[in-house]
């Protein structure tokens, strides 16, 4: 008698025991398509797919979100929804939800109970909780850089895969949100395994055709370089944006009426709302090819209180499917994105293709979604910089090994700049379209990611460099702003070079010596000059700092490593001035000349000297004046998102330009052009470049005459263009544009300005068939061709009025001083024929994107510091760019290699090119290497993706690699490497 207590407590341990260790391994798991519910093939299929968006920063910070804290901006609070879904979801396995943002879903799951983390794991083993879209957050579409864009994916994918395995792996990527949508995210996703991709927002006009022509579904081949399927997308339009069909919002947030369904009761409304619902469906599946569609149910942060949702939808599928034994062919079900795309698979249809992208993005005739191309200029500068500053981070957190995390300067990491990167690249971060409070906030998690990062960067040169000595990194440099170069009168600096191949860059430094004597770290003498500040450089810094002059040099970095050099004031008295104040004819290189007009004191000519071709080129700055709404087409103001001038003519800021300084140097030619107290450029040229650079600063945009500004430059030349221009996707195939016009529907033009901007991330060209002129921009702007020959980039904007997009603010950066934001960059121009202009711009591009990183220790280095140092055993080849070199766990690297030529766009480059992972690094020994997906969380080898019918054929795969250490790459790819790696 006595045992029998304990046999049920043995008993019930053992039970518990099973249950613990069977669920989260997932052994009998059916999640994926397996899990997807029964459909009716002779029925019309209602796919309802329960879903929250949850903008991951907006109108609140992303923690304000998250916690559901100033409720009085906007009622959302992330943490109860996801609490709520899981209790529902509990309720009725038949209930389905999707979550998409993975930087919420994170805060959340490290606040559970094993209980719960139990609990979430079996729902999405089973398929009743599915991961869609998976990155980090929702990114943008149209300012975002691929680099940025790969990393913020695969930190999401890899904390799904890490917590659950195949089950969290999403199958579906979906955008819902973004204002328009890019080609290469298109590709990024087919890379990335994903097996169809589901959108709210295009032209209105497009949707129009599509719903009318059935082609809302469709085939998109998003690379013209990459062999098909590779880049071949399912790419899905939603029937209302990302809402429920109107009457059928059940949210705490919503009006509409509830299912009243006792008959004893008043107010009975069941046939009412079945009727209504079959209406709503039978309409919607006319736009459709299949006998499924698609309804989103649910909204922005809702399903904080699920119940209201799930109790309604189980009425309304109950009470709609009760009508089929009287004949109805309707089926309702509750869904999920990857459930629906995979009946789409099944039904086997031949899709129709598209080629060619999804912007402009415009809602309605005066209503196009192009300022925020460029809205918050500076955001989107330190967005791009601080891309540069984490990669260099991941490298020398694999370079210095695991001091780097912890050693000399302290504990670093590379995942708070990681994450803080990763919600930067949400749909209202880089995008400029958030309000000011949460754009500072965006910044400042910027900053406190490149603190962390800071320390592991002064570990790893610590480590590599056998230096302890403190060192500074100057953050404002663009200002003329370090007090240790602008004091010290001997100091180091140290370049770290992030690209995989030896890179020269030009440097200045803030002093105020007026003689330095610079050497490199093999002891020889590096030429240098002492240029002193001018005045509207002075006006910007003001007295943030106190140099007078720049010390200007070239510096050279060796791949994926440092150089060195080191400098000793000789002189210290101002410098002798060298500037005068003529507008010179001319300023020339060995490989340009410019010529000013001497008259307006603009840009006049530009000659590339190795070609001998020359075009006439005038450049000048205008605003176009933002629409306050006011006028009778339209009460359509421009604002964060939206771009519309009230006149297709912008105001000249001034015909002719005051030449302040010409400095004429060997090391570089500087002509300072000042167009108003608040537009100034340096026309700049460099000793060995073959690019014009352009240094505009731009700010603080005047708005007391009560007139919103949308500041663009223009280049006037006499390329004979024809309506054509060349904008960059995401940073990197490039599409061809043409003015009031869109490849796939005849174009109603209704803004002739604002309806040609096209976003641009890294370059765009204007060409004929012997010049292309090229701009290499320093971050995203919005751009376009409005005249024959010529090429306008927007580069700030003020406005007055918030344009009903809700974000509630005009758009008014008070910038540092509160007197408006002042924005300072660069635009550098590369003149050759269209044949050779790859050659020059991919390089030029990649060297923007990743810039050196420059650190200063005082003195002279102690004895014995190392004071040149490569990663590489030898510089990769040209056309291989080094896109990835990041710690993955304790002995592997991610590794990802990139082609950066498209197919035949380079006579020289546009090859297959092969690299040895064996023979990459110097100080790695790599043991093992397996290839990954884009987004590294599924192996190459597991990654079958659906099959699609399509009007042009795949074709059979090509060529494998020569052998398993030598990988091929070809034009436009870039192939992902887990490398087992060991110090040497
Ligand atoms: C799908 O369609 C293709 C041609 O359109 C056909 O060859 C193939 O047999 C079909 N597959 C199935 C499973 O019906
Ligand atoms: C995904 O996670 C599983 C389970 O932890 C692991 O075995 C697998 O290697 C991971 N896959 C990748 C590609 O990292
Ligand atoms: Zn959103």
């Amino acid at each position: 008698m006595a045992s029998e207590p304990w046999l049920h407590i043995s008993l019930l341990l053992l039970f518990c025991f099973s249950l613990v260790f069977s669920l989260p391994t997932g052994r009998n798991s059916i999640c994926g398509y397996k899990s997807c519910p029964a459909t009716k093939p002779s029925m019309l299929n209602v796919h309802l797919v329960p879903h929250t968006h949850d903008d991951v920063g907006w109108l609140k910070t992303v923690d304000q979100y998250f916690y559901g804290d100033r409720n009085n901006i906007q009622h959302a609070g992330v943490q109860y929804i996801l609490d709520s879904v899981i209790d529902q979801l509990q309720k009725d396995p038949a209930r389905r939800f999707i979550y998409v943002e993975t930087a919420f879903f994170y805060r959340w799951w490290r606040q559970q109970n094993q209980n719960t983390r139990r609990i979430v794991t079996q729902l999405v083993n089973e398929g009743r909780l599915e991961f869609i879209n998976g990155g980090w957050c929702m990114s943008d579409e149209a300012t975002t850089h691929y680099s940025a864009v790969i990393d913020q994916m695969t930190l999401g994918l890899r904390f799904l895969n890490d917590t659950f395995g195949e089950c969290g792996r999403p199958r579906v990527a979906w955008h819902i949100d973004p204002f328009g949508h890019a080609r290469e995210h298109a590709s990024i996703f087919a890379q990335m395994g994903y097996d169809g991709f589901f959108f709210g927002r295009l032209d209105y006009q497009d949707k129009d055709r599509r719903m009318k022509t059935k082609e809302m579904e469709m085939l998109w081949r998003a690379s013209e370089s990459l062999t098909p399927p590779i880049a071949d997308l399912f790419t899905g339009v939603l029937p209302n944006g990302y809402n429920p069909p109107e009457g059928f919002c059940w949210d705490q947030s919503c009006d509409d009426a509830p299912i009243r369904d006792d008959p004893d009761l008043e107010d009975y409304n069941v046939d009412e709302i079945v009727q209504k619902f079959l209406n709503a469906s039978h309409k919607q599946a006319d736009y459709y090819k299949t006998n499924h569609i698609i309804m989103t149910m649910g909204s922005d942060f809702q399903y904080e209180n699920a119940n209201l949702w799930y109790k309604n939808m189980d009425k309304l599928i109950k009470y709609v499917n009760a009508l089929q034994a009287k004949g109805s062919k309707l089926n309702v079900l509750y869904s999920t994105p990857s459930c629906y795309l995979q009946e789409l698979n099944l039904a086997n249809f031949t899709w129709p293709m598209k080629t060619d992208d999804f912007f402009p993005y415009a809602d309605d005739a005066h209503d196009f979604w192009t300022g925020y191309f460029t809205s918050r200029p500076a955001l989107k500068l330190y967005e791009r910089l601080s891309n540069s500053r984490l990669q260099t981070c991941n490298q020398l957190e694999v370079l210095g090994g695991p001091t780097s995390t912890s050693g000399p300067f302290g504990e670093g990491d590379s995942d708070t700049m990681r994450r803080a990167m990763g919600v930067a690249q949400h749909h209202d971060a880089v995008s400029g379209t958030e309000k000011q409070h949460v754009a500072n906030d965006y910044a400042r998690r910027l900053a406190t990611g490149w603190a962390h990062c800071e320390v592991l960067v002064s570990n790893s040169l610590a480590v590599l460099s056998g230096s302890e000595a403190p060192r500074v990194f100057c953050e404002n440099l663009n200002i003329s702003v370090c007090p240790l170069t602008e004091s010290s009168h001997k100091f180091s600096m140290n370049v770290y070079n992030p690209l995989g191949r030896t890179v020269r860059w030009p440097v200045r430094l803030p002093v105020n010596g007026s003689v330095y004597n610079v050497t490199d770290a093999n002891g020889k003498a590096v030429d240098s000059e002492v240029i002193p500040l001018s005045k509207s450089r002075k006006e910007v810094r003001q007295n943030r700092g106190f140099a007078k002059s720049e010390l200007v040099f070239q510096v050279e970095a060796p791949p994926l490593g440092y150089s060195t050099y080191i400098i000793s004031m000789v002189q210290d008295q101002p410098p002798v001035s060298r500037s005068k104040n003529a507008v010179p004819s001319s300023i020339q290189n060995k490989f340009l000349k410019v010529t000013f007009d001497s008259t307006t004191g603009l840009l006049s000519s530009l000659t590339n000297l190795e070609t001998q071709q020359t075009i006439r080129l005038t450049q000048n700055f205008f605003w176009y004046n933002a629409s306050a709404g006011n006028n009778k087409e339209s009460h359509q103001p421009s604002g964060a998102y939206i771009f519309r001038p009230n006149s297709s003519d912008p105001f000249i800021i001034s015909k002719t330009a005051e030449i302040q300084a010409v400095s004429l140097y060997n090391s570089v030619q500087e002509v300072t052009q000042r167009f108003s107290p608040w537009v100034s450029q340096v026309v700049r040229l460099y000793e060995d470049r073959r690019e014009l650079e352009l240094e505009w600063t731009v700010g603080p945009v005047p708005v007391e005459d009560g007139l919103g500004k949308e500041v663009i430059t223009r280049l006037d030349t006499d390329i004979q263009s024809s309506g054509y221009f060349y904008t960059d996707s995401n940073g990197r195939e490039v599409l061809e544009r043409r003015k009031d016009y869109r490849p796939t529907w005849d174009l109603k033009q209704t803004e002739p300005i604002a309806g040609n901007y096209y976003p641009i991330n890294s370059r765009a060209y204007i060409k004929d068939d012997k010049r292309q002129l090229t701009v290499v921009t320093d971050r995203s702007q919005g751009a376009s061709s409005i005249y024959n020959g010529s090429l306008e980039i927007m580069l700030h904007r003020r406005l007055l009025y918030d344009d009903f997009r809700g974000v509630g603010e005009p758009l008014s950066e008070p910038g540092e001083f509160a007197h408006g934001l002042v924005a300072r960059g660069r635009l550098l121009l590369t003149l050759s024929p269209p044949e050779a202009a790859a050659d020059l711009h991919r390089p030029l591009a990649q060297s923007m994107v990743l810039q050196p990183l420059l650190s200063f220790q005082d003195g002279a280095p102690s004895p014995g510091t190392k004071l040149e140092f490569s990663g590489l055993q030898a510089a990769l080849p040209p056309a291989v760019h080094l896109l990835t070199v990041s710690q993955w766990d304790q002995d592997s690297v991610l590794v990802r290699l990139e082609h950066q030529y498209q197919a035949k766009e380079s006579k020289t480059h546009s090859q297959p090119v092969t690299v040895n992972l064996q023979k990459l690094f110097s100080t790695l020994q790599v043991l093992g290497a397996s290839e990954m997906s884009l987004g590294a969380n599924q192996w190459k080898e597991d990654m079958i993706r659906l099959h699609w019918n399509t009007e042009k054929d795949a074709l059979p795969p090509t060529a494998r690699d020569p052998s398993s250490w030598e990988v091929t790459l070809k034009p436009m790819e870039i192939r992902t490497f887990l490398l087992r790696v060991r110090l040497l």
